[in-house]
């Protein structure tokens, strides 16, 4: 089974995670690497994090190459899954779901998360797809209900 190794993001690894690229027809349905490393930086509850094949659990520094870049946000009672973006070269094998599996491990062991979150553009099928083989269900929240073209899901 696929398996991944989260690490933070740190002077040695983060010129590789913003070279990271998706494929050009989802370009348009992802945020920005760039601008979520901006935001991480100024505030304490994102949590972005380099993904590496687990097979580089114990390494330093890791012998290839960075699979992809996650980031969740822990804050008013959820740990929002924010990004969950793997590099062109590594989709279909098994990354995207063993890193969700692995953000959605490390969410639980905080207390202070009661619900367990994630958005996506309305068009990205692939990570739809991904969340609702998780068990993630369509979360009818108040305070989303006007954001266009956005769907909101939570973890039941
Ligand atoms: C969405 C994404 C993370 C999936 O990563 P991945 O490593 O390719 O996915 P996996 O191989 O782990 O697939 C897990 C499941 O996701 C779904 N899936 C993944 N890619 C899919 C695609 N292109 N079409 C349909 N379903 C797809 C399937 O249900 C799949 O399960 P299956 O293999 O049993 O059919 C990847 O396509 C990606 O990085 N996309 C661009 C970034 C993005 O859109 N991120 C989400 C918003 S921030």
């Amino acid at each position: 089974m696929t398996s991944v190794n989260l690490r933070p993001i740190s002077k040695a690894n983060y010129k590789e995670c913003l070279n990271l690229k998706v494929k050009s027809d989802q370009g348009h349905m992802v945020t920005n690497i760039y601008k979520s490393l901006a935001d991480a930086y100024v505030d304490p509850n994102l949590h972005p994090f380099c993904v590496y094949d687990g097979s580089q659990r114990g390494w330093a520094p890791p012998k290839q190459p960075m699979i992809g870049f996650a980031m969740y946000q822990i804050e008013i009672g959820l740990g929002f899954i924010l990004s969950l973006y793997i590099d062109h070269r590594f989709q279909r094998k098994g990354y995207g779901e063993a890193t969700a599996l692995e953000l959605i491990r490390r969410l639980r062991l905080h207390p202070e998360v009661e619900t367990i979150a994630t958005s996506h553009h309305e068009k990205n099928t692939a990570v739809k797809k991904l969340f609702e083989k998780l068990g993630f269900v369509p979360w009818d929240i108040e305070w989303a209900k006007n954001v266009k073209d956005v769907e909101y899901l939570h973890l039941k």
